[in-house]
């Protein structure tokens, strides 16, 4: 880290408050725990400065060897934290070294038994290299920093099914109970050519009987990986514990695949019957091509793994984004992959979409605070914020939009693509008519570095389609790196809000925008040689024919976080 113009520098892309390995390769989120601390500590109040508030565990797929995925011989690394902010990593919680997973610990998920026993389900490859599904144990629940997982001798306790096929069979969820008393999960498996959720069930965790009718399968999509499967209340923000059910009480559950082909994320709303483990879609019409459910995040993130946070009556959710740099840059700065920032899901008011927002713990890295009230910004216009180090930054923003009716040009049906669609009428280009405005960042003095996070308003038989857009074809004068467009459709009614929303969390290399309130999320990854040498800029701008108003404006410069350094053990224990 370099200090330059007075501003620290992380000149690799490191971030400075996201999840990040010290060195070496991590993907996937597997599985979080918050664990509350033996109830006894709390009587004893001299000890208490150790782990009183209790840690979380968190457990992702890592290679504690290098910075690339390699092989695929992975491990899972595992951190603790008091706050969802600040990291220790633990080292690996459980490694390649038997026979039935020998060739890779692959995605899987953890849940606390009843009792208290922390459990992991895993994807095993094993000596063959074929895909079996695993369980490990903590070898000791009352130890707070769980180090030492057991995997017992009946693994693998499901074999790779005859009807599987391609050995795509893998990344078992959290389970949960039914009402039964029995346990389930999902696990994602290619039936005969057709991408399924996969239900087992068990009574003592150990033996597993598959359903006959998969929870959701499609011949549309084969390759689904990494599902998760939860509760979400139908009414307020609080999240659920995986296993609470009651469909028509006031709960419905969410489906969420990982399609494998656009590395993308999408979910579905539904309603789930734990007597026949079914889920029947809240929107039926979007067909059972996951492609067409609802995108989590329309950038760079993947794998998306949630949990029930009792500590705080949320789910919150972890997602995978990768770098887009090349290999050798891998191997030069020594690491590879973040995790966005924990996001706290609930479900909207109209029942079919989640609402995703970093969870508030992300306050406590505030620091300096600019804002802006009230500024219009007219057909062209570009307004520099200044005042904060905005490599580093949290940036809330609304936009309001005078003349909606007047200006809003008319939305083509063939524009389908929200990628095509973005690159075509992305910011650095287009003039159109409500938009695009947002907002440019990390961007160099000269401009000739930048990346904008915009909207666009269209018209379309006499109601309006929210666009929203991450431009990256601009965001480093690099050659070897991915440089695309992402976008998607924000599910607002803009008509009656005539307003809508930017957060963009801006850290060096990561770009994670959550527009119209946390309904469209786009996460991204950018590499701009400039943030070498001298500080980045941020910017409002409005490429539209008429004028936005700023109505409210707020970005903080962010503290830098420890994650996964080496003395951050005894700090986060201690706090
Ligand atoms: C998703 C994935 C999972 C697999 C893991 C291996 O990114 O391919 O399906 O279990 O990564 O690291």
């Amino acid at each position: 880290m370099c200090p330059v113009n007075g501003k620290l520098q992380l000149h690799d892309g490191r971030t400075a408050y996201h999840f990040q390995p010290a060195k070496f390769w991590q993907n996937d989120p597997n599985g979080t725990m918050p664990l509350l601390p033996p109830p006894s500590f709390s009587f004893l109040p001299l000890f208490r400065p150790l782990y009183h508030n209790g840690l979380y565990h968190f457990f992702y797929q890592y290679n504690p060897h290098g910075p690339l995925w390699d092989t695929g011989k992975l491990s899972w690394g595992h951190s603790v934290s008091g706050d969802l902010v600040n990291w220790a990593f633990l080292g690996t919680a459980i490694d390649p070294t038997d026979p039935f997973d020998v060739n890779g610990c692959w995605s899987g998920s953890a849940t606390v038994l009843p009792g208290g026993r922390p459990a992991f389900l895993y994807t095993g490859r094993d000596a063959g290299g074929v895909q079996v599904q695993n369980v490990a144990f903590a070898k000791n629940p009352l130890d707070p920093l769980l180090r030492e997982w057991e995997k017992p001798s009946c693994n693998p306790i499901i074999a790779f099914p005859a009807d599987v096929v391609n050995n795509n069979f893998r990344d078992p969820t959290t389970a949960w109970l039914g009402r039964d008393g029995l346990w389930r999960m999902v696990v994602a498996a290619e039936v005969a050519g057709a991408g399924s959720a996969l239900v087992y069930r068990s009574a003592d965790f150990l033996r597993w009987e598959r359903n006959a009718a998969p929870m959701h399968s499609s011949a549309a999509v084969p390759v689904l990986e990494c599902p998760d499967f939860f509760p979400v209340a139908e009414h307020g923000t609080d999240g659920l514990d995986t296993s609470a059910n009651g469909a028509g009480t006031g709960v419905k559950h969410v489906l969420k695949l990982s399609e494998f082909d656009t590395h993308q994320d999408f979910y579905m709303v539904g309603r789930y019957d734990d007597e026949g483990d079914t889920f029947s879609p809240e929107e039926p019409d979007r067909g059972d091509n996951c492609r067409r459910w609802r995108c989590l995040d329309y950038g760079q993130a993947y794998a998306a793994k949630s949990f029930f946070d009792a500590r705080r009556n949320r789910r919150v959710q972890w997602l995978w984004v990768n770098e887009y740099d090349s290999k050798a840059d891998d191997v030069a700065k020594g690491w590879a992959g973040v995790q966005a920032f924990p996001r706290k899901v609930w479900l909207d008011g109209d029942g079919k979409q989640l609402l995703q927002w970093p969870v508030d713990e992300i306050e406590t890295l505030r620091t300096k605070r600019v804002g802006l009230q009230g500024t219009e910004v007219k057909a062209g216009g570009l307004h520099e914020i200044v005042g904060v180090a905005s490599s580093q930054a949290d940036v809330e923003v609304v936009f309001e939009i005078p003349n909606l009716e007047d200006e809003a040009e008319s939305f083509d049906p063939d524009w389908l693509d929200p990628h095509k669609l973005c690159k075509d009428k992305g910011a650095a280009s287009a003039h159109g008519g409500v938009g695009p405005f947002g907002l440019i960042v990390m961007a160099s003095g000269d401009l000739q570095e930048q990346t904008a996070v915009f909207f666009r308003v269209f018209k379309h038989h006499g109601k309006y389609k929210v666009f929203m857009c991450t431009d990256l074809t601009r965001s480093s004068t690099k050659a070897d790196v991915y440089k695309d467009a992402y976008g998607g459709f924000v599910d607002v009614d803009i008509q009656k809000d005539k307003s809508i929303s930017l957060r963009t969390l801006i850290d060096h290399s990561v770009i994670e925008s959550f527009g119209g309130g946390g309904r469209a999320c786009i996460t991204t990854r950018v590499y701009p040689e400039h943030a070498a040498t001298s500080s980045s800029h941020l910017y409002v701008f409005n490429n539209g024919s008429g004028t936005v108003n700023v109505s409210k404006l707020e970005a903080w410069e962010m503290a830098t976080a420890t994650v996964n350094s080496a003395d951050a053990l005894d700090a986060i224990t201690r706090s």
